[in-house]
């Protein structure tokens, strides 16, 4: 049977995201909900009027949900749940001032999962990206390696755009990674960045790859203070949309991502950015990378920030 991926939230995360995995033609169904009435009922109609101009023959089913869980219907026995609900960022907002609204929000969205799709591998969008991931493993109670985050491939796309713009290169020559929070202990790595394969460091100063730095742990807020209505979603919903073609696929693709690591990089029990392999079981395994000492050190310290955060939001 053809795979089933719902997209919670049709805002402009989900709704592009539940273009893009449309557009990939590789499910029977993607299902967009919202709270808004009408709004996911009328852009599954303008997605499915888009099919034989794109080429696609994914059938997209809008549902709108109550928060007492009607609706919720829709979304049975999806193989996928993507969860974009939340409130987004205004300009001067840190992602960590969304913590309390959205975790309301996010764990009625994950109790709704784990009653209609109790087998489905959830890929959670929502910030505080890292509290949001670990507050929905624990409201839905789904094994750890079945919910995972989407934000190093975000990370990790922005780094490379500003390494390709910066060396007028084609993206496609330049390799980065990023790993740790969606944060501010965010910790790009240049000793795995790499330009046709030389490193980074043979190509730039170090100050100017610090600025790159600074700038891709700050670019989600650059964004932000452009659009001034709300935060950024066509390379948001890029990444979380690979994501779960990886999922759909079993794959084994190694992504950055927010996984659950205990005791890889001597790191015990929390939700942090590492590489995984994604496949049908959501994160199959972290796949560890060589870091620097001070990488190393920056990792530590962001599991650190991130678990007393997510340790706050099993109260909320
Ligand atoms: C960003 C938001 C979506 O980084 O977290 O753009």
């Amino acid at each position: 049977m053809g795979k089933k991926v719902t997209v919670v939230g049709a805002g402009f995360y989900g709704s592009t995201t539940a273009q893009r995995l449309a557009e990939y033609d590789v499910f029977e169904t993607v299902v967009l909900t919202d709270i808004i009435e009408g709004k996911p009922e009328g852009l599954a109609l303008d997605l499915n009027q888009s099919r034989s101009i794109e080429g696609f023959e994914t059938k997209v089913v809008g549902a709108t949900t109550g928060t007492d869980g009607s609706g919720y219907e829709a979304i049975a026995g999806s193989d996928i749940v993507v969860i974009t609900a939340g409130l987004p960022r205004k300009p001067g907002m840190s992602r960590m001032d969304l913590l309390e609204v959205n975790a309301k929000i996010v764990r009625g969205v994950a109790e709704q999962v784990a009653k209609h799709a109790p087998n489905a591998v959830v890929i959670v969008v929502s910030n505080p990206l890292d509290e949001m991931t670990a507050l929905a493993q624990l409201a839905t109670q789904f094994p750890k390696n079945r919910v995972i985050g989407q934000a190093g491939m975000l990370d990790t796309a922005r780094f490379t755009h500003f390494v390709a713009e910066e060396l007028k290169v084609p993206v496609g020559s330049v390799k980065t990674l990023t790993l740790g929070s969606h944060g501010d202990t965010m910790v790009p790595v240049p000793s795995r960045c790499t330009v046709n394969g030389k490193p980074l460091s043979e190509l730039l100063p170090a100050d100017k790859i610090e600025e790159l730095v600074t700038r891709t742990r700050n670019g989600g807020a650059e964004v932000v203070a452009l659009l001034k209505t709300g935060s950024a979603y066509y390379a948001p919903s890029a990444a979380a949309a690979r994501m779960a073609k990886a999922v759909a696929e079993d794959s084994g693709e190694v992504m950055p991502v927010c996984a659950w690591v205990d005791g890889e990089y001597g790191i015990e029990g929390v939700y942090l950015g590492v590489e995984a392999e994604i496949g049908a079981a959501g994160a199959r395994k972290v796949v560890l990378t060589d870091l620097t000492e001070s990488e190393l050190a920056g990792l530590k310290e962001a599991a650190e920030a991130v678990r007393a955060k997510q340790s706050d939001v099993a109260g909320l």
